[in-house]
């Protein structure tokens, strides 16, 4: 018998474990926010691709919006990638293996913006292939560009160094990297609001264009 309470006691303790971990996980971080100092001189769009219910990259959009006053346009596929997260996967997969790029509900005209802040969720190592598909509208060239991604912990991967080979008339500038959900955290709706705070954005957006001096700042290469 005594063996049985052992195990039953092990396995509370884990119980408990497990719990107090996906509570700390789940706790959205906070912070005072920063000033913004940044000073975007001209007309802002930001574009952004999401796919997850848990919104990483529609989320950091939003701050992006909230500090620059600029005018958002989500796109959407015209047959969205099929839930759950395995399907998902595959989907993309094959689309991004055949070079496939999905047709979009709309594509937005950014005549008239003078800087475009662009988001994708990294899959396989690059921006999604509905980001692909706007990018065959080359209507980034002539734009500067802000970059910003949200990954599941593999980081930007080749994100960047592709959206500059694929959009060469338009000025690209340092991108903003946030960790979103890997597999398990999208099961538990943990996402960027429990990694960062609006003050990444900030920070961001006071180095690129900051109110003194030359601007935009950060060019990458
Ligand atoms: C098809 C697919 C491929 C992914 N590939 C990567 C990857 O290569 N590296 C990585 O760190 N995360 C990867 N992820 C995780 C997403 O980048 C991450 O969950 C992101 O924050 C989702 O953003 P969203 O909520 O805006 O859709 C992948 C997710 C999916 C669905």
């Amino acid at each position: 018998m005594k063996p049985f309470f052992i195990a039953l006691a092990v396995i509370a303790v884990i119980f408990v474990c497990i719990v107090v971990a996906g509570a700390l996980m789940i706790r959205k971080k906070e912070a005072p926010p920063i000033p913004l100092t940044a000073n975007l001189r001209g007309r802002i769009a930001i574009v952004v691709y999401s796919q997850s219910k848990v919104r990483n990259t529609a989320e950091v959009a939003e701050w992006i919006r909230k500090n620059t006053g600029g005018d958002m346009f989500s796109l959407e596929m015209e047959t969205p990638y099929p839930e759950p997260y395995s399907e998902t996967l595959k989907a993309a997969s094959k689309d991004i293996s055949e070079g496939k790029h999905p047709a979009l509900v709309d594509v937005p005209d950014l005549s008239g913006y003078d800087i475009v802040f662009l988001g994708s969720p990294i899959w396989y190592g690059t921006y999604a292939p509905p980001v692909a598909t706007f990018l065959d509208s080359d209507k980034l060239a002539g734009k500067v560009v802000a970059p910003f991604c949200t990954h599941g912990g593999g980081g930007a991967g080749h994100f960047f160094a592709d959206l500059r080979k694929e959009c060469p008339e338009a000025r690209i500038l340092d991108g903003l990297v946030i960790r979103g959900s890997n597999q398990i955290e999208r099961r538990l709706g943990v996402g960027v609001t429990s990694h960062h705070t609006e003050n990444d954005v900030i920070t961001w957006l006071n180095s690129l264009f900051p109110a003194d001096g030359p601007q935009p700042q950060g060019e990458q290469k």
